[in-house]
């Protein structure tokens, strides 16, 4: 059966004709008749669209938001990088009566080249009124979506793979499972980016759906419990049924496609040439216009050009450019044709015409197109769209690399003439004119090419190399190469001899990919040794150099001697053992005997690791004392999240007249603000205003963001402080045109009489730049410091840490709508995580009283922190626009805005001196911290206590400090994610190893010896270490011990790194403190007439599942009045949004105590209504036996009890902090050759006291264990020298991914029972866990420090003195350069130098 799913449209499209068919599946009224109009026809979710005009230039999200009432695609990055934007494009073959769908993201995808398609968004698959998707239910049931900002484009993403493995022809699978493989599922969201869940229960919930699924396999979820049989798990999985699958291409555009739509492209601006004539005759028409060449419009991502273009030439329906012909000579490819299509042809197995050879060449191809962008991306983009950006503008192309080394040629049009040239000769020559067109691209078959030796015992070799900070893709390469070789054994010698070689590298800060020629030249004829080796890796070393102001220049030079070395190395009978990642592909012939890899017999440690597959055990002690408090339910909403129907402030429509807004920063640090100009005078067609400081009203104020300790303005005055500043605010017609306009505004800076501006906590001290810090956060020493010193038989004295930035990556940016209301009043939906302070900061830069403004916060896209302080600016300044202008003003700011606004985590600058004695237990510990707070102080003055706390997790014997709070020029950082404590737990961390490695301990050790005692914890955390029952660590430290096999694995790995060179594992295990504070928060509770529950409470919804654990509290603490019915009142109660005049008094959610205090309050609201219910219910009782719920309230409103009840929890503050506990263990693998860490294994025991929800916590425990490894191992957070974010884009700021987690992640929550003095006996979750992604970084200094022992070897040193401090975060460069740029020339030379002895 096919079904259509049909929606009840509550906004109607400004521009586009819907007209939608009364039955689904039959020609619209219209039919055939309306192609005459034309138009631009296309399908939504089964429904038509017809649009008579449209900019050119519009995206398909643009149009889905903006004129439908689909908002399932989100934005997020705008640039192809995260997938919160993913559709499903079907298009319809009418000659082969065939569907194709793919996937795309429609923030990238044009609208005009969606003619006669068809697009699901996931609101299409299912929704809350037809019946979600089975993919929805998954996604529920698996715990899969916390702020749901990810999660429809990841429902769209896996639907995509879904609807591609039912077409193939493999075996029925029993129902509740698809044609998908577990590696297609969980392949099919790696593109799609999650800053929530940490990914592992999304792989879950893919790959339950996967037909070679292990079902014993799957984590925590709600369908099964552990104790089910196989089967029964099995039957509990919400039904899929490949039958009653969504139709993605409705019956009645296929009727008008097979009548015939015309398209009138003149209209549109948009031209659809159907041959190379036709094309031809509209490039040579010159109507002196901009004309835009697009495929699939991709590049849009990387270049974001802003200039509107006046026309589009669209090169999809031209044969010669969507050709892929195959013969004996080669494969041609088309200009036009996707990277998809390419990467199936190539791996299409039954190419006759060429030799195996020749095959693996083309499978290697495709392999390595594989890790291009992400499948959302490669099903678009051409081929020819990418050489050609590598070709005009230096595109760092994987493709030019690999297709060069293979002698690709191309054929190129210029006006009429046509050219075929080699691709080294395209990519060499002059940027490709405007007028000409690249036509296809031709990978020659070897054996046609006759540079083959007549001799037929060689061997071809081919391999291509990629290093980039995501194994599979979405990230660009710091490097890429591909080697060809022809060899063969020599008749006189056991060697091998190199008969032909060619070499290609890219990306590495070049124009563009070369032909390393000079080593092809030499490499030609030579017998292969060591010494031949060596001296074409230093030939490497000469040819591959970036280009100036490339980051990473030696790291990238390395790579490319790392790669010929890894090509190379096992072919030289010298005895090397290699093995991981060495096989080449190469076959086991007899050339190869002295060569074949190593194999390692470890069952323990597969020789390949998966590079994808992650999975994960889950423990839980479920609690019963308080149900439903404590069942591990599913978030409330989790399933209009997954559908796409839940509402964020993006998603509310827009108001009638309204306007957009975008902020014009300021790029320098400190200067005069002379003016601000845009690019056209006055203001370029539908820009409204330009907001300034001097728009703010007489009686208000120039205030953005306030704090407790002090506000920071909206704009900059006369003068900006940082770069970054907002400066103004341009309101225009559209976000995009107000996008456009405030990236070409001008601002004119002066620079008279000004200091230089102070960019270093160095400068700052220099210059007494400091914030004060308020008596009761700066601490206490603890101890006797010189005593302590004293005690100490060795000192390490002033060694210094730093620590940069993170930023916050929440999928929704920063966005508020403002609509100017009656009498002066202002209502403001904000995506805020203290709607309280916005409110006081509008109603004061309004100059308003408090009452007359309103900020409601539904629910809030990820927080992190980031939504805290820094979203009062957008909040403010939406209000102060709509405001003056008297029309609702709303804001989206673009992700490259949000990031270089926003700040982020404190860096920082650590001195300390350190005394120990000779078993490594610490006496005593100093420290210098010079804190980085930017511009203004913002919440910074916490961060003092909050880094103490971090590392107080060991006892120092004694501990002093001296804490300074810098005042920089660069933008305010603020709180974020456990802010203060990761550092001080990492400062901790780096103490502990370099105790170790001075002492030549293990690290682990050192670690133990230091572990507090109760008494010392008592001493440390004065007033918030509780009992000693309930100091939890050392007991799960042991546990962790035995249930990681932390001894056994020490030994395995010990073993692999004795039997593998270029690739060291690290095993560490790390403990935590982390101490959390309750503060005072207001809740409501209403009991309507029907028994149903509203619930109104000060902490906001930002996917940390505060209102599920508050639905469970409020379902638990009325069902105390044991009535008939009250077990089902988890259904009835319904949280509902923030809004400031309803609950004062809101706060802060923030520190992760907001879910608990948030469930105090309603308890103690409920118990009122007990309360007041009580005496009714036993007069019932009395009168009728049991009494029904419904009955009870009933008679309640009859007798007019009063049903609401609302009160302010303010925790007492003998027992409002206390401390939290886990441990980790994380062994890493590290590639000596590339600096990329796997994460092999995590083991992480955490105590949740007795858990409200133990699978929201077991989200928020996952999350941020793996938004703790972005901070330390891969997100950079790059200012340039005016201290502007540089990092600013998904493109150079890289988030973990799925294929970066752990490759086993098991997680247990420890039930630690009873705590009198917490909520219900419940701890803390959200942020303490990041702490424990120290864990990933200690392992990579192990695994590098035995890389490094290994590096003096080969110099003949012991490698005892290897004592090195690894930089946060540890990203691939970082980690190569500790394990030795020159590593594969120092083991050469050791090698030779051997052999000669
Ligand atoms: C998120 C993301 C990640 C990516 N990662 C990688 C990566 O890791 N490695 C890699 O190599 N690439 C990567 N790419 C680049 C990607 O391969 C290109 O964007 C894509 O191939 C361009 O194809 P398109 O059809 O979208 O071109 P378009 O965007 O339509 O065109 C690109 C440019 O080429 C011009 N053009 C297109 N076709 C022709 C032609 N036949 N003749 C003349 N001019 C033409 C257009 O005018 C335009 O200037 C990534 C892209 C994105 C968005
Ligand atoms: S918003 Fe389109 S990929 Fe990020
Ligand atoms: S749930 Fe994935 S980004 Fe929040």
């Amino acid at each position: 059966m096919i079904r259509y799913l049909t929606f009840a449209l509550n906004c109607y499209p400004t521009m586009a004709i819907r007209l939608v068919s009364q039955t689904r599946g039959v020609l619209s009224k219209m039919g055939g008749t309306q192609t005459a109009t034309g138009n631009l026809v296309f399908a939504v979710n089964g429904e038509r669209f017809e649009l008579p005009t449209i900019d050119p230039s519009t995206t398909l999200l643009e149009f889905l938001r903006s004129h439908t009432p689909f908002k399932s695609v989100k934005l997020s990055c705008g640039e192809g990088g995260c997938g919160a934007c993913v559709a499903l494009l079907s298009k319809y073959d009418p000659v082969l009566d065939k569907v194709e769908d793919f996937t795309v993201s429609s923030c990238l995808t044009l609208l005009c080249s969606v003619n006669r398609c068809s697009i699901t968004t996931s609101e299409g698959l299912g929704n809350s009124r037809n019946g979600f998707h089975a993919i929805h239910k998954r996604f529920t049931g698996f715990h899969a979506s916390q702020c749901g900002y990810c999660t429809p484009g990841m429902c769209v993403s896996l639907f995509g793979a879904l609807v591609n493995a039912e077409k193939t022809n493999r075996l029925e699978p029993p129902p509740p499972f698809s044609k998908l493989t577990v590696f297609e599922a969980e392949k099919a969201v790696a593109g799609n980016i999650c800053r929530c869940t940490g990914y592992r229960p999304i792989a879950d919930a893919c790959k339950s759906l996967a037909a070679d699924v292990d079902i014993e396999d799957l984590g925590l979820n709600s369908f099964w419990r552990k104790e089910h049989s196989k089967e029964e798990k099995i039957s509990k999985l919400p039904v899929y049924d490949r039958n009653d699958e969504v139709c993605t291409f409705p019956e009645f555009l296929k009727m008008e496609i097979r009548s015939g739509i015309s398209f009138d492209s003149k209209r549109y601006n948009w031209y659809t040439p159907a041959s190379v004539e036709e094309l031809q005759n509209l490039l040579n028409f010159d109507e002196g216009t901009g004309t835009k060449i697009v495929v699939s419009n991709t590049g849009m991502g990387y270049y974001k050009e802003l200039e509107p273009y006046d026309r589009y030439i669209d090169l999809k329906h031209i044969p010669e450019l969507s050709m892929l012909r195959i013969d004996q000579t080669g494969v041609e490819i088309g200009a036009a044709v996707t990277i998809s299509k390419i990467i199936e042809t190539l791996k299409n197995e039954n190419q006759h015409e060429f030799r195996p050879t020749d095959r693996i060449i083309l499978q290697k191809l495709a392999n390595h197109m594989e890790k291009i962008a992400t499948g959302f991306i490669r099903s678009t983009a051409s081929v020819g769209g990418n050489l050609v950006m590598a070709q005009r503008k230096y595109f760092p192309s994987d493709i030019a690399a690999i297709l060069l080394a293979v002698d690709s040629t191309v054929d190129i049009m210029s006006g009429h003439q046509f050219k075929k040239i080699t691709l080294e000769e395209f990519l060499e020559g002059p940027p490709l004119d405007s007028n000409s067109i690249l036509i296809s691209v031709k990978i020659p078959n070897w054996a046609s090419v006759g540079k083959l030796s007549p001799e037929n015992n060689t061997t071809l070799l081919f391999e291509t190399y990629r290093a980039s900070p995501r194994p599979l893709g979405n990230a660009l390469p710091y490097l890429n190469a591909a080697f060809l070789a022809e060899v063969s054994p020599t008749k006189t010698s056991d060697g091998v001899l190199v008969n032909h070689c060619q070499m290609a590298f890219g990306a590495y800060g070049t124009k563009h990919a070369i032909r390393a020629r000079t080593i092809e030249k030499f490499l030609t004829g030579k017998l292969l040794s060591s010494d031949v080796l060596y001296k074409a890796i230093k030939l490497v070393r000469a040819a591959v150099v970036p280009e100036d102001g490339t980051a990473n220049p030696a790291y990238r030079s390395s790579l490319a001697a790392g790669f010929l070395f890894e090509f190379f190395s096992s072919l030289i009978d010298s005895g090397t053992e290699i093995s991981n990642g060495f096989s080449n592909g190469y076959t086991s012939t007899s050339l190869f005997k002295h060569s074949k890899p190593v194999q390692n017999n470890n069952q323990h440690y597969p020789n390949k690791i998966p590079t994808m597959l992650s999975s994960g055990k889950q423990v839980l002690q479920l609690s019963k004392s308080y149900n439903p408090v404590g069942e591990p339910i599913t978030k409330s909403g989790a399933a209009i999240q997954a559908s796409g129907e839940a509402v964020y402030v993006d998603d509310i429509p827009s108001p009638v007249n309204c306007l957009h807004g975008a902020f014009i920063y300021s790029r320098k640090p400190l200067a005069w603000v002379k003016s601000i100009k845009l690019n056209q005078k006055p203001f370029p067609d539908g820009v409204a205003a330009v907001i300034s400081s001097k728009d703010i009203p007489d009686h208000g104020k120039n205030v953005g963001s306030r704090t407790g300790f002090g506000a920071e303005p909206l704009f900059a005055d006369d003068q900006t402080h940082c770069a970054g500043q907002r400066v103004a605010l341009v309101v225009a017609d559209t976000q995009k045109l107000a996008d456009m306009a405030a990236n070409s505004a001008v601002v004119s800076y002066g620079m008279e009489n000004l200091e230089p501006p102070i960019l270093s906590v160095e400068e700052a001290v220099k210059r007494s730049s400091f914030f004060d810090v308020p008596p009761f956060f700066r601490g206490k020493p603890v101890g006797d410091i010189s005593k302590g010193m004293d005690e100490a038989d060795n000192k390490i004295v002033s060694a210094e840490i730093r620590l940069g930035s993170q930023y916050y990556f929440y999928m929704e940016t920063q966005t508020a709508l403002a609509i100017a209301d009656e009498d002066n009043c202002i209502v403001v939906y904000s995506s805020v995580q203290c709607p309280e302070y916005a409110h006081g900061v509008i109603a004061k830069c309004l100059g308003v009283p408090a009452h007359n403004v309103r900020v409601i916060t539904r629910r809030v896209g990820g927080g992190f922190g980031g939504k805290a302080m820094h979203a009062m600016p957008i909040a403010t300044a939406c209000a102060l626009a709509a405001q003056k202008l008297q029309r609702p003003v709303r804001m989206y700011l673009n992700r490259k805005t949000d990031m270089i606004v926003t700040g982020g985590r404190h860096p920082m600058k650590i001195t300390y001196t350190v005394g120990f004695k000779s078993d490594g237990k610490i006496t005593a510990l100093q420290l210098e911290i010079l804190i980085d707070a930017g511009i203004a102080i913002d919440v910074s003055p916490i961060i003092v206590p909050n880094v103490l706390n971090g590392l107080k997790k060991y006892d120092w014997g004694a501990l002093s400090f001296d804490i300074k709070l810098c005042k920089t020029n660069s933008t305010s950082k603020s709180a974020m994610r456990a802010p203060g404590e990761v550092q001080g737990s990492y400062i901790a961390e780096a103490i502990i190893e370099r105790v170790a490695s001075t002492l030549s301990l293990e690290v682990d050790s050192v670690r133990n010896v230091n572990l507090h005692t109760y008494n010392s914890l008592k001493s440390f955390y004065e007033g918030s270490a509780g009992e000693p029952v309930e100091y939890t660590l050392p007991s799960i430290w042991d546990q962790l011990a035995v249930s990681s096999s932390f001894n056994q694995r020490i030994e395995m790995m010990n073993e692999f790194n004795r039997r593998n060179k270029w690739k060291k594992r690290g095993i560490s295990r790390v403990p935590i403190v982390h101490e959390v504070l309750l503060r005072p928060t207001p809740g409501k509770v209403s009991i309507l007439n029907d028994g149903s529950v509203v619930v109104e409470v000060g902490g906001i919804e930002l996917g940390q599942g505060l209102w599920t654990k508050v639905k469970q509290m409020v379902a638990y603490a009325l069902s105390l009045i044991q009535c008939n019915g009250d077990g089902d009142l988890l259904d009835k109660v319904r949280v509902i949004q923030a809004d400031t005049l309803s609950l004062i008094q809101g706060g802060l959610t923030a520190g992760s105590t907001t879910s608990e205090s948030s469930c105090e309050v309603v308890r103690l609201c409920c118990n009122i209504l007990v309360e007041r219910l009580t005496t009714l219910k036993e007069k019932l009782q009395k009168q009728t036996g049991n009494v029904q719920w419904e009955t009870l309230i009933s008679k309640a409103y009859m007798q007019s009890v009063n049903l609401s009840a609302s009160s302010y929890y303010i925790p007492d503050t003998s027992s409002n902090s206390y401390l939290n506990y886990g441990a980790a263990v994380s062994e890493v693998e590290v590639n000596l050759l590339t600096g990329e860490t796997t994460i092999l294994q995590v083991d992480l025991i955490y105590d949740c006291g007795q858990s409200l929800n133990p699978a929201v916590d077991l989200g928020q425990i996952e999350g941020a264990f793996v938004q703790g490894v972005g901070f330390f191992m891969s997100e950079e957070y790059l200012t340039n020298s005016d201290g502007l974010l540089v990092s600013d884009s998904t493109w150079t700021y890289k988030v973990p991914s799925m294929d970066t987690i752990p490759k086993q992640f098991n997680v247990e929550i420890l039930n630690s029972g009873h705590h009198e003095k917490r909520i219900l006996s419940s701890k803390a979750s959200g942020e303490p866990p990041l702490l424990l992604a120290v864990s990933v970084h200690g392992a990579t200094s192990a695994a590098i420090k035995e890389a490094r022992k290994q590096l003096l070897s080969w110099s003949s040193k012991d490698g005892s003195e290897s004592i090195f401090q690894l930089d946060v975060p540890a990203t691939m460069p970082v980690v190569k350069e500790f394990c030795g740029l020159d590593i594969v020339e120092k083991y050469l030379e050791w090698t030779i130098a051997s052999s000669n002895n």
